[in-house]
C-alpha cells in the first residue's frame, strides 16, 4: 500500500446525520430559512462581512460605469468595450452577494450613505485612459487579495458563500489580468513575463 493511500485511510471520515434527524431539524426554525441548525459560520459576522463585500462590488460597478462612459481618445474604443463588459459583470457579483445576504436573513445595505468607507476599494476616476486602467487594476487587486482571505476564513463554517466567493474571485483575476494586458497595450511596453517587474 502507498503511504498516499495509507494516510487517506487513517483520516476520520467527516459525520453523517442520518436523515431522519435531518427531515426533523429542517421543520424546527424555518424563519432561518437557508441557515440550518449545523451552519457553523457565526450569522451576523457573516451578513457584516458581506455588507463590505457587497459595498466593494457597488463601488466596482460605479467605477467601471464612470470609465466606460468618459474613457476617450484615439485607441478608447475597445477599452470602452472592456470597462462597459465588466460593469456587467460587477453588477452580477453585486446581485449575488445582496442575495446571500437575503438568505442569511439580512437586509443588503445600498445605502450610499458610507459606501466608499464600507468597500475595500476605492472609487477613482483617473486623469486618462491609462490612470484609468490603473485604477481598475488597483480595485482589482485589492478585491482578489480580500476575496481569497475570505475563501479561507469560510472555509468549511460557511460553504455556500465560500462557493459564491470562489466564484466571484476568479472573475476578479480575470479582469486583473484584461486590465494587465490593457495597461501593457496602452503604456506602449513590449509584453513582459507576468510577476516580472
Ligand atoms: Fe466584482
Ligand atoms: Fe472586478
Amino acid at each position: 500500500m502507498s503511504e498516499r493511500s495509507a494516510s487517506k485511510e487513517s483520516r476520520p471520515k467527516p459525520f453523517l446525520t442520518d436523515v431522519q434527524t435531518l427531515r426533523e431539524r429542517a421543520r424546527q426554525h424555518l424563519s432561518k430559512g437557508a441557515v440550518t441548525p449545523n451552519y457553523r459560520g457565526d450569522v451576523a459576522k457573516t451578513i457584516e462581512i458581506l455588507q463590505s463585500v457587497l459595498a466593494t462590488e457597488i463601488v466596482c460597478v460605479l467605477r467601471y460605469t464612470m470609465h466606460a462612459v468618459s474613457a476617450s481618445g484615439i485607441s478608447s474604443e475597445g477599452v470602452k468595450a472592456e470597462f462597459a463588459q465588466h460593469v456587467k459583470e460587477e453588477q452580477q457579483h453585486m446581485q449575488a452577494v445582496a442575495e446571500r445576504i437575503n438568505q442569511l436573513g439580512g437586509k443588503p445595505n445600498f445605502d450610499p450613505e458610507g459606501l466608499a468607507t464600507r468597500s475595500a476599494s476605492q472609487y477613482a476616476e483617473g486623469e486618462n485612459l491609462v490612470d484609468m486602467i490603473k485604477e481598475n487594476l488597483i480595485a482589482e487587486r485589492i478585491a482578489v487579495e480580500h476575496y481569497r482571505e475570505l475563501i479561507r476564513y469560510f472555509g468549511d463554517d460557511d460553504p455556500g458563500t465560500r462557493v459564491m466567493l470562489e466564484g466571484i474571485l476568479v472573475t476578479e483575476e480575470e479582469h486583473a489580468n484584461d486590465m494587465q494586458d490593457l495597461l501593457d497595450a496602452h503604456q506602449g511596453e513590449p509584453a513582459r513575463p507576468r510577476g516580472k517587474d
